[in-house]
């Protein structure tokens, strides 16, 4: 068990995150597909990225570490796939299984079975295999309901126009990559923007795509074509960088500084409502690079004053993952604020509702749970007591944070997990000062 209390002073520091998770997946998947070698700099070392490498090895494809550190996938497009000997184990990493469903269904010969730890066999895999198999998909499930584990074989399949009826980029990811395995012009279309990593590397490796906005959200066409191998440069994770710039929105004078991280409009849904808080951030933008990209500094914390203006919330999917966070910084606004809308936090490595609530109830929030969201008054007081991560990465990563504001010490449960997506984690945090103990056990 790992214990956590607030650092002493205002943290100043420039802080080191992993490479972005979901681009890290996409650029070894598509790398994979493309022919010719593709070379990825800064991909992320967190788990789940390591699980999409070791499934996609296991499918017969070449990937080496170069002595700079960085990964050169010798990609021979879909022809370069062949069925593997073992089940391909997804771990706890929900892209894993649900893009490689997607593209394995659509690859002609290859059989697998894909498996997963206990999170993941409960999670639902019904929003990819039915599209699949209306596609002509040829799937079983081996196990309880519609969700892992499960055999594909793969099938040439045929076109889909369809409306994806969950908010998730996942989804959207899995059909792309199907449709962009088969022969016929595929129509996906997305009500609601989701994050959009994995149109825009198609994009730039030039495969059939075209994107036309459509109501709300958008259209995609997609068709069999060539990928051009790529040189790819994963910018920092939004996702990890938002628990230190909360941190640093938070504490009063302090100064956090994350260097190259993405903002993609479609990730950056915290920071803006950290803005819309009263938070001032310094962003210098890189330039040339296929997302935006930039070096962040927190240069102005929230001001803790009642009569708190109108919050804008960013959309649910521009901060889906940054949910549990929220939470923890709604705990700390002098007004009620409510955040709905997001029953699918019940669907993600755990159900991110009721585990945020727990933890912050026990740590004194005023907090209400609802089917799809919390109902929270914040007091700006949160003291410190024993929280159960979950076994999920952003759970306790957020109670981390939770615990860096409160009085006392705050005791985590599970804090391995944060390897799931940033495995240095607990470093940077006791880079601001915040005193970490128990680390032994935990690495
Ligand atoms: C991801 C999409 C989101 C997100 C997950 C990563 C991706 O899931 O929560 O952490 O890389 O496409 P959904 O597609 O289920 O919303």
């Amino acid at each position: 068990m790992l214990s956590v209390q607030a650092p002493s002073e205002a943290p100043r520091a420039t802080l080191h995150v992993p490479g972005d998770k979901s681009i890290g997946h996409r650029s070894l998947i598509l790398s994979a597909l493309a022919n010719g070698d593709s070379l990825i700099r800064g991909l992320p070392a967190s788990e789940d990225v390591a699980t999409t490498r070791r499934a996609l090895e296991a499918l017969g494809v070449a990937i080496e570490d170069t002595p700079e550190g960085h990964v050169i996938v010798h990609g021979k497009g879909p022809e370069g796939f062949r069925s593997p000997d073992q089940p391909i184990d997804c771990g706890n990493s929900g892209t894993t299984a649900r893009l490689l469903t997607g593209l394995l269904a659509a690859i002609p010969g290859v059989q697998a079975e894909l498996i997963g730890d206990a999170s993941l066999t409960k999670r639902p895999m019904d929003r990819v295999v039915h599209p699949l198999k209306a596609m002509g998909a040829e799937i079983t499930f081996l196990g309880e309901g519609e969700c892992l584990p499960f055999r594909i074989e793969g099938r040439e399949l045929r076109r889909i126009e369809y409306t994806v009826p969950v908010v998730s980029a996942q989804v959207k990811s899995a059909l792309l990559l199907a449709g962009m395995l088969s022969k016929e012009e595929s129509s996906i279309h997305e009500p609601t923007p989701t994050r959009d990593h994995t149109e825009l590397m198609l994009r730039a490796m030039g495969a059939k795509l075209q994107t036309s906005p459509e109501g709300e959200g958008f259209r995609h066409l997609v068709e069999r074509g060539p990928l051009s191998p790529m040189e790819f440069d994963v910018p920092g994770d939004m996702s990890s960088a938002a628990y230190f710039f909360t941190l640093g929105a938070l504490m009063p004078g302090s100064e956090i500084r994350v260097n190259s991280v993405n903002l993609n409009p479609r990730r950056k849904g915290l920071l803006e409502t950290l803005t819309s808080l009263g938070a001032r951030f310094e962003i210098d933008m890189h330039e040339n690079t296929i997302e935006p990209r930039g070096d962040v500094r927190c240069v102005q914390q929230i001001p803790r004053v009642k009569g708190t203006p109108p919050i804008k919330l960013g959309t649910l999917p521009s901060m889906i993952d940054e949910m549990p966070l929220l939470a923890v910084v709604a705990t700390q606004i002098p007004t009620n604020i409510r955040i709905m809308g997001g029953y699918e936090l019940r669907l993600k490595e755990a159900d991110r509702i009721t585990g945020m609530t727990k933890g912050l109830s026990a740590m004194g929030a005023h907090i209400n749970e609802h089917r799809d969201g919390w109902e929270i008054l914040g007091s700006g007081h949160l003291r410190g007591a024993q929280v159960d991560g979950c076994h999920d990465h952003r759970i306790i990563m957020s109670y981390a944070i939770a615990a860096c504001l409160a009085r006392g010490t705050t005791r985590i449960e599970g804090a391995d997990w944060v390897k799931i997506s940033f495995p240095g984690f607990w470093d940077e945090l006791s880079k601001c000062g915040a005193i970490v103990a128990g680390l032994d056990e935990v690495e």
